[in-house]
C-alpha cells in the first residue's frame, strides 16, 4: 500500500452500535479469494458517502457485503443500522430493516411497466414514499409509468431503480455506479434527485468511476486500494489532494 505523509483515516467510533450505520473489520471472500480486507467506517445520518478506488480495489464487493447478498462471503466483522446487527441477517431481513442495493446493471423487471416494478417493491416490508412523491422527484417516471420498464432509457432505468428504493422504508441506500453510461445531462438529474434524497435524511453510499462528480455530490468518502481503507475522510479533501487522487483514483 503506497501510503502517502498526509493519508488519513478518520477513527471509527469506539461503539459500533451507538453510530447511525458503521461497519467494522469486514472480512469477505469469494471461495478462497480473500476481497474485502478488514473494512470499518462510520456513516452519520444523511450523509452521503462516496466509496472510491480503481478497478477491483472491492467496491461493490464492499456494497454487496453490506447488503448480505450472499457472495461475497462474509466470514468475520460487523455491521451495524441503527444498532441493529446487519451481520446477522440474510439480504431480505436486510431489504426489511431499510438497506436497498441498486446494482450497477439496475435489475429493472422485464414485462411489467414503470408503474408495476415500483408495486413489486412494495409486496413486503414496511411502504416508504407514496407514487405521489417519487413522481415529484423523477416526472420523467410518471410520464413514462405505464411504459414497460425495460424500455426506458438508461437514465430513466437508474431512476426507476432509486424510485423502487424509495418505494419501500428505505434508510442506506447503496448505489454501484449510478452514473455509468449516462450523458452529463442526465446525470445532473440523477444528482439533483440524489440531493433531494439527501435533505429527506436519507443515508447513501455512493460508488462510481467518475470519482470527481461523486466526490463533489458527497460529504464523506472511504477509498479502498485491494479490498482496504486507504483513506476515510471529508470529500472536500481528496478533491483537493492531487496525491491521494492520483495514488488511489489515477485522476
Ligand atoms: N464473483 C466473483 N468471484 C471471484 N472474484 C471476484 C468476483 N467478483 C469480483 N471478484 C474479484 O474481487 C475483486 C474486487 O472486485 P469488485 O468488488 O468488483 O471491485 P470494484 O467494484 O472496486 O471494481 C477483484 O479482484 C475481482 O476480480
Ligand atoms: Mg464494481
Amino acid at each position: 500500500m503506497t501510503t502517502g505523509a498526509e493519508t488519513t483515516i478518520r477513527p471509527t467510533a469506539a461503539d459500533p452500535k451507538s453510530q447511525y450505520f458503521a461497519v467494522r473489520n469486514l472480512r469477505a471472500y469469494y471461495g478462497d479469494s480473500y476481497i474485502v480486507q478488514n473494512v470499518s467506517f462510520d456513516i452519520n445520518e444523511g450523509e452521503i458517502l462516496a466509496l472510491l478506488g480503481r478497478n477491483g480495489a472491492g467496491k461493490t464487493s464492499t456494497l454487496r457485503t453490506i447488503a448480505r447478498a450472499g457472495s461475497p462471503d462474509l466470514r468475520s466483522g460487523e455491521i451495524w443500522l441503527k444498532g441493529e446487527p446487519v451481520h446477522q441477517m440474510q439480504s431480505f431481513q436486510a431489504a426489511l430493516h431499510g438497506i436497498q442495493l441498486v446494482p450497477e446493471d439496475r435489475r429493472i423487471i422485464p414485462g411489467m411497466t414503470v408503474e408495476e416494478n415500483l408495486d413489486l417493491a412494495c409486496i413486503s416490508g414496511e411502504l416508504g414514499w407514496d407514487y405521489e412523491r417519487i413522481y415529484a422527484l423523477f416526472p420523467r417516471l410518471k410520464e413514462r409509468r405505464k411504459q414497460e420498464g425495460t424500455t426506458l432509457s438508461g437514465g430513466e432505468q437508474q431512476m426507476l431503480a432509486i424510485a423502487r428504493a424509495l418505494a419501500r422504508d428505505l434508510k442506506l441506500l447503496l448505489l454501484d455506479e449510478p452514473y455509468e453510461g449516462l450523458a452529463p445531462v442526465v446525470r445532473h438529474d440523477i444528482e439533483k434527485a440524489l440531493i433531494e434524497v439527501r435533505n429527506a435524511g436519507i443515508t447513501t453510499i455512493i460508488v462510481e468511476q467518475n470519482a470527481v462528480a461523486a466526490l463533489k455530490l458527497a460529504d464523506r468518502a472511504v477509498i479502498l486500494d485491494t479490498g482496504e481503507v486507504a483513506y476515510d475522510g471529508t470529500a472536500q479533501e481528496v478533491l483537493d489532494n492531487e496525491k491521494l487522487r492520483h495514488d488511489y483514483l489515477a485522476i
